[in-house]
C-alpha cells in the first residue's frame, strides 16, 4: 500500500540560493498528486527532497520536516528511503550496459534475492505492472537500450516498481514520449495508484487534469495553491494560478 507524505516548512538551498521557501503540504496515500509551475520554480528540487536526493547534490541543503506515514524521512537511512520512495526521471535512463532483465533484477539482487526463479517471477511481475511484459517477454536478455524511448521509460518504471516502493516520484515522465506512449504512461499511473502514492511533475495541464486527484502549483520556490485538481482548474483561488493555467505566463 502507499504511504502518505507530510511536508512541513521545507526549505532547500543550492549553496546560498534559497530555492524552496517554507513548503508545507500533505500528500494523500494512494492518490495521484500533480506538481505544476513554470520552469525553474522548484518542482524537481521539491520531489528530490522527498527521496533524499537533493542532499547528494553539491551544496544541496535541506531544512524542515518530511514524514513518510508516521516516520521522519530525514531520520531514516537514505538508502532505505530510496527503496521505499522510487523515482522515475524525465529522460529514460536504463543502465546502458545491461539487458532488459538485468535492469529490473538489479535492485532485487542488491536487496539480497539470489534465487533465479524468484528473480524471474519478480521481474515478470514488475514488467507486467509497467505494461511492458508482452512487448519484451521474448527478448529479456537483449540490451535495454535497444528499446524505443517509450518502452525504455516503462522499463524504468518497472525497475522502480521491482523493489516494491510505497511512493513513486515521477519527474515529467512523459515529456520525451510520443502521444501514444504518453497515454500509456498515464493509464499506467491511474492503475498504479491502487498500490502506490504517486507524485508527478508535469508541464502538461491536460495531463494533470486527466490523472491527478490533487494538484500543487509552485511559483518561484513557493507553494501558491494546492487542492483538488478539478477545483484548481475551474475555480483557482489565486490570481497567479489562474494566470498560469490559462497560459498567461510561464
Ligand atoms: N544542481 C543545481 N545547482 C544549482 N542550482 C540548481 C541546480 N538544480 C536546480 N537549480 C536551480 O534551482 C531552481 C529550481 O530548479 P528546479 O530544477 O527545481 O526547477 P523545475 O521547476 O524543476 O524546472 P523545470 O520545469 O525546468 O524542470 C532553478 O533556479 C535552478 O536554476
Ligand atoms: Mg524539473
Amino acid at each position: 500500500m502507499g504511504q502518505s507524505i507530510t511536508v512541513e516548512n521545507l526549505q532547500a538551498w543550492y549553496g546560498e540560493q534559497l530555492t524552496l521557501r517554507e513548503i508545507s503540504m500533505d500528500v494523500d496515500a494512494n492518490q495521484v498528486t500533480a506538481i505544476i509551475g513554470p520552469s525553474g520554480c522548484g518542482k524537481s528540487t521539491f520531489i528530490r527532497c522527498l527521496n533524499r536526493l537533493h542532499e547528494t547534490i553539491p551544496q544541496g541543503k535541506v531544512r524542515g520536516r518530511v514524514r513518510l506515514g508516521t516516520e521522519d524521512l530525514y531520520a531514516m537511512d537514505p538508502v532505505d528511503v530510496r527503496r521505499v520512495v522510487g523515482m522515475v526521471f524525465q529522460k529514460p535512463n536504463p543502465f546502458p550496459t545491461m539487458s532488459i532483465y538485468e535492469n529490473v533484477a538489479i535492485g532485487l539482487k542488491l536487496g539480497g534475492i539470489r534465487n533465479k526463479s524468484e528473480l524471474l517471477d519478480r521481474v515478470e511481475q514488475s514488467l507486467r505492472m509497467a505494461a511492458l511484459w508482452d512487448e519484451v517477454k521474448d527478448r529479456l536478455h537483449k540490451p535495454a537500450v535497444a528499446l524505443s524511448g517509450g518502452q525504455q521509460q516503462r522499463l524504468c518504471i518497472a525497475r522502480a516498481l521491482a523493489v516494491e516502493p510505497e511512493v513513486l516520484l515521477m519527474d515529467e515522465p512523459a515529456s520525451a514520449l510520443d502521444p501514444v506512449s504518453t497515454l500509456r504512461v498515464e493509464e499506467l499511473v491511474l492503475q498504479l495508484k491502487e498500490r502506490y502514492t504517486i507524485l508527478i511533475v508535469t508541464h502538461n495541464m491536460q495531463q494533470a487534469a486527466r490523472i491527478a486527484d490533487k494538484t500543487a502549483f509552485f511559483l518561484n520556490g513557493e507553494l501558491i495553491e494546492y487542492g483538488d485538481t478539478t477545483t484548481m482548474f475551474t475555480k483557482p483561488a489565486d490570481k497567479r494560478t489562474e494566470d498560469y493555467i490559462t497560459g498567461r505566463f510561464g
